[in-house]
């Protein structure tokens, strides 16, 4: 499916009514009831033109004035297009308003060959947030055989093109790293990811190197996860972005390193996942692999003046007789030893010789991971928020900022080290899953196990495994993948430069 096309056109009527629709946005108050807000002069132009009064359209209407809500008004059809004006709710007129009546827009219109203008927004963050919206809430995907291949194109009114310009790239990457996701794990395995990413370094121009076989002998949690499926094994797959213009000398630059948790299905392996049907969403457990894929998609064509490698650490998670064993013990790159408890919690094995990697050969000056890692973070936060967990306390304001701006939204943690103890082995240097009894907090324990493997870097981890799906439509959502982490992380790391 081709994703929703975005374009600027001016505020004069002849350009606006000469869509097939128009969206014009509403609010309720207390005091003053039904209000029309966005490009209003421009709205009382069509008005005139269709002469027709919205307001008392939507005052017969009774509408509740949450973001979101649509009704839909007919206009007389004059010598233009235009036979229909969409009013919809702009709740508190923010900017998480405006990305709900946008996406709410997009989803009545998703699969529909229309045009549509719209005068929703004024403030550029809005119109920023608003345009980004109506992609993400029309997305869909589908392998049915008789799919139609419409979509709407939304016509912004918008003085500048570049906001429109970078809300496409910005939507085309989520809808890439969606794809991704979607894609079920019959196709979707370690060696396919790298062909994807191949593909898509290639028409990007970022740099790409596969590592596979035997050049992955001293990635020792990575292999005795993917080793658990026969053909094709474990891959890391290492993506760069670099600015084209050579105005600083590369390593001037800041360097981000971004890890991505890449298990293209996690059946828990011989810790089988109980009850099975919790297994159904575990094709999108390459999400944070595929957000950190998506965001230098992003980046390359918004050239920010940062330096980003992204090593997507990809294997499936299988039951089989290679499998790996609870009492194992597996040495991850660098030399930590672990203890093996449940082989379900697969994820920071992968994560820790990624991050091992990035510290011995990458100098990141900033080291992000992100990954669908505990049940646990989603307990906790749900699915509107991400765990973060850091100790550097301005990085967690930086990274919190860029993810209200930008509707990837995460909520700082704290690193426990009373935990600790959770993580101690008889045997081995540490061990992997802390025995629940006596701490809980699966998701801080999680964060606490890989902190081992991260030196004295600057360190985020996010726990997105809350985030990364989304089980109905609803709000910016569509069923399944999400494509989070990648306006976060492109919005931050463009912040740097
Ligand atoms: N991929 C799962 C986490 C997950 C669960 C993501 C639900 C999305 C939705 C992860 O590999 C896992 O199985 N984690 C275990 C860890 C436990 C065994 C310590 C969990 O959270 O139960
Ligand atoms: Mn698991
Ligand atoms: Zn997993």
């Amino acid at each position: 499916m081709p994703y929703a096309q975005l374009s600027s056109i001016s505020s004069r009527v002849e350009d606006i009514v000469s869509a097939d629709a128009i969206a014009v946005g509403f609010v309720k108050s207390e005091e003053d009831g039904y209000e029309l807000v966005g490009a209003i002069d421009a709205i009382a132009s069509i008005e005139k033109f269709f002469d027709v009064d919205l307001i008392d359209e939507i005052s017969f209407f009774q509408p509740a004035g949450k973001p979101g809500e649509i009704l839909e008004i007919p206009v007389s059809q004059k010598a233009t297009k235009a036979d229909r004006v969409f009013v919809i709710g702009l709740g508190d007129q923010s900017t998480q308003s405006h990305r709900l009546a946008a996406a709410s827009l997009g989803r009545k219109l998703r699969g529909k060959k229309i045009n549509v203008s719209n005068l929703l927004a004024t403030q550029s963050q809005d119109i920023r947030a608003h345009a980004i919206s109506s992609v993400l809430g029309s997305y869909t995907w589908t392998l049915k055989s008789d799919a139609k291949t419409y979509q709407p194109t939304f016509n912004i009114v918008c003085k500048s093109e570049k906001i429109i310009d970078e809300a496409t790239v910005i939507a085309n990457a989520v809808c890439r790293a969606r794809d991704l996701v979607h894609t079920p794990s019959n196709i979707k395995n370690p060696l396919w990811m790298a062909q994807q990413a191949q593909k898509i370094a290639k028409e990007g121009k970022l740099t790409i190197k596969v590592l596979a076989g035997k050049e992955l002998v001293q990635f020792g949690g990575l292999r005795a996860v993917g080793n658990s499926s026969p053909k094709p094994g474990p891959r890391m797959i290492q993506v760069s972005y670099q600015p084209k213009s050579k105005k600083k000398s590369a390593k001037a630059l800041p360097h981000v390193v971004l890890v991505g948790k890449g298990i293209t299905f996690d059946t828990g392996g011989v810790s089988l996942k109980r009850p099975y049907d919790t297994m159904m969403a575990m094709k999108s457990d390459m999400a944070g692999s595929a957000a950190i894929l998506g965001t230098l998609t992003a980046l390359e064509e918004l050239q920010p003046n940062v330096r980003v490698t992204a090593l997507m650490m990809m294997a499936e998670n299988a039951i089989s007789a290679t499998a790996q064993r609870p009492s194992d013990v597996i040495k991850h790159y660098g030399g930590t030893t672990v203890e093996v408890i449940n082989t379900d919690a697969e994820g920071r094995l992968v994560l820790a010789d990624g991050l091992a990697y990035a510290d011995a050969h990458l100098d990141p000056d900033y080291l992000i991971d992100i990954a669908t890692l505990t049940g646990a973070a989603t307990l906790g936060l749900g699915r509107q928020y991400a765990a973060m967990y850091t100790r550097d306390n301005s990085l967690a304001a930086q990274l919190s900022k860029a993810g209200d701006s930008s509707g990837d939204r995460v909520w700082h943690m704290p690193l426990v080290d009373d935990y600790k103890e959770a993580l101690r082995s008889d045997i081995a240097d540490l061990n992997h899953t802390a025995d629940k009894g006596k701490f809980s907090a699966g998701s801080v324990t999680a964060a606490l196990f890989l902190e081992n493997f991260t030196s004295t870097r600057r360190w985020v981890h996010l726990d997105i495994a809350g985030t990364a799906r989304s089980e109905v439509d609803a709000g910016e959502n569509s069923k399944g993948g999400t494509g989070f982490g990648v306006r976060l992380l492109t919005e931050w790391i463009t912040s740097l430069s």
